[in-house]
């Protein structure tokens, strides 16, 4: 029996933001993760007699603009692995848009372990990670639990993520602030090819995310809670200011945005944990201690009526169910 692969979604704390090859979506940097417990997708893929694959995406049919990225995704497969069946895709996402994740991490992961699964192909983590990099670089990551670094390397063999610590005893929680707001979108792939385009502080970034990536490395192993809050959200302030100082200039803040980051500076004047991240949208993810979650979970409810807020804890890599 094919079984199912299920893949959780992960936070970058030191932000992927750039590729110095489109297509095999090379980073120009490394990052570094933590995969969550809440929100994953469940993907199984059966090879069917037919020369275009069919994609369900929560017992939705997709039409070919909806499922374009995942035909051309299958397409990369078969050329890496020298096959030519086609599938039905059968995927379930638990990750609601109203959570402020992204899906296309635990998506393409899922989706690569699937096909791994099916045929057979007998990748080992390093060769899984690379695969799901080819569909979102972000996916890289998702195939291992806890704290993981994606490695940029040169080519398509270097490039995949490697696990830190699978699982950290670290008192750190995750609340996700969702604003509920339709903003228009510029996708992390559009939005990050225009900062590296035109910012004029790229370089100094890709400096910055050397040095960060080694500091939180230090502060993940000798478990200094502060140290990766710190050194996370003076990353994700970092990346933000890559799309500000883009030209043309963008941003994915909203004025809750701002506010949420206001509230988490008052926070930590009264003594009360909190560090924001932010990826490529107005949501704001405040990492919390176990201590500090309901006092900061109350505050932001107080403060701000039109949001909501979701936890999550650390979670695991890969598994097929
Ligand atoms: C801000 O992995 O979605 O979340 O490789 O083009 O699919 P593509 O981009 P994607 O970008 C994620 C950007 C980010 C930071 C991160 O997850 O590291």
């Amino acid at each position: 029996m094919t079984r199912t692969a299920r893949a959780y979604t992960n936070i970058a704390l030191i932000k992927y933001w750039g590729k110095k090859n489109k297509q095999l979506k090379l980073p120009f940097t490394n990052s570094l993760s933590l995969t969550l417990d809440r929100f994953y997708t469940d993907t199984k893929a059966t090879i069917i007699n037919n020369d275009e694959d069919i994609v369900y995406l929560n017992g939705q049919l997709l039409n070919t603009t909806q499922n374009k990225r995942i035909l051309k995704y299958l397409d990369t497969v078969r050329q890496f692995y020298s096959f030519n069946d086609h599938f039905q895709i059968d995927s379930i996402n638990h990750v609601p848009t109203s959570a402020g994740f992204a899906s296309s991490a635990s998506g393409f992961a899922a989706l690569a372990a699937s096909i791994n699964e099916t045929k057979k192909l007998n990748l080992n983590r390093r060769q899984l990670s690379i695969l799901a990099r080819n569909g979102s670089g972000s996916a890289s990551r998702s195939i291992y639990g806890g704290f993981v670094e994606w490695i940029a390397g040169a080519d398509n063999e270097s490039s995949f993520a490697v696990p830190i610590d699978e699982n950290p005893e670290i008192d750190l929680t995750l609340l996700s602030v969702v604003i509920n707001k339709h903003s228009k979108k510029i996708s992390s792939t559009v939005g990050m090819e225009n900062s590296v385009k035109s910012s004029p502080f790229y370089e100094n970034w890709v400096t910055l995310v050397t040095s960060e990536i080694k500091e939180i490395k230090q502060a993940i192993a000798q478990k200094d809670v502060q140290k990766i809050g710190e050194i996370s959200e003076h990353n994700a302030m970092c990346m933000h200011a890559l799309t500000l100082s883009a030209n043309p200039s963008f941003t994915y803040f909203e004025p809750e945005t701002l506010q949420i980051i206001q509230i988490i500076k008052e926070l930590r004047q009264k003594g009360i944990f909190a560090y924001a991240t932010i990826d490529a949208g107005p949501n704001v993810k405040i990492i919390c201690t176990k201590e500090s979650l309901p006092k900061v979970q109350t505050y932001i409810e107080q403060q701000l009526s039109n949001v909501t807020t979701v936890i999550a804890n650390i979670g695991s890599g890969i598994q097929y169910i």
